[in-house]
């Protein structure tokens, strides 16, 4: 089954941990946290303390998405906040082998993310290392952007490989996911979905989350 991850990037801050006990209560198998860091993306987000504080608080599977600059400095005081997978981006400026090393190092699973621009390949020699790889369809750096559809067709080729290879890496899709474009990369392959506008922007988180599910079955 499908996995959904909604990026609490779309909460409203001042309610975080409210809103994340609802949707975690609303059926969502994780927690996705985007950290920006104003450098390698051009938007500011939330940090270290905002996960320890939630981590405490809300029992659930924390999916961290650090789009930073030199996220080798930072595996560590994100795995002790409570982080159970860690994705950096390959475009970020950190050996790409350490830091897997790293993250694996905490006791944490250890996901490699590729911007539109970058191709499938870039990732290829390191699968056998990841637990996850994850396809953004969108620029990183702002939620509620517009599906990119090029996206799909890295989904496919990423899925053909890491089947030919029997790996075990999952694919994770994140931006612009909603009722229309979740079914185009679950047939793709993908097995992880973010959904930030589409969970948190919801009257209903529930039946959001459910309709979702339903969509890629
Ligand atoms: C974009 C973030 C995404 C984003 C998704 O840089 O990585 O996780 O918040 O938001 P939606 O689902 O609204 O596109
Ligand atoms: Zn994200």
């Amino acid at each position: 089954m499908i996995k959904i991850s909604p990026s609490i990037l779309a909460a409203d801050f001042a309610e975080l941990g409210k809103s994340c006990e609802n949707v975690m209560k609303a059926g969502a198998d994780m927690l996705h946290i985007d950290v920006m860091d104003g450098a390698f993306v051009p938007n500011i987000s939330l940090g270290v303390p905002v996960l320890q504080s939630l981590a405490k608080r809300v029992e659930a599977f924390y999916d961290v998405h650090l789009m930073i600059r030199e996220p080798l400095k930072y595996i560590k005081p994100f795995c002790d906040a409570g982080a159970d997978r860690i994705t950096f981006h390959i475009e970020a400026d950190s050996p790409v082998r350490e830091t897997i090393e790293a993250i694996r190092a905490q006791g944490c699973k250890a996901a490699l993310s590729i911007k539109p621009a970058t191709p499938v390949q870039a990732v290829v020699p390191y699968l056998d290392m990841l637990d996850m790889v994850l396809v953004m369809s969108v620029e990183p750096g702002f939620g509620g952007q517009k599906f990119m559809p090029g996206a799909v067709e890295k989904i496919a080729q990423l899925h053909a490989e890491i089947s030919r290879r029997g790996l075990k890496c999952e694919i994770e899709v994140d931006g612009g996911i909603d009722a229309a474009t979740a079914p185009l990369c679950a047939k793709a392959g993908a097995t992880v979905l973010v959904a930030g506008s589409a969970v948190f922007g919801a009257p209903d988180a529930a039946q959001a989350i459910a309709q979702l599910r339903r969509v890629c079955e």
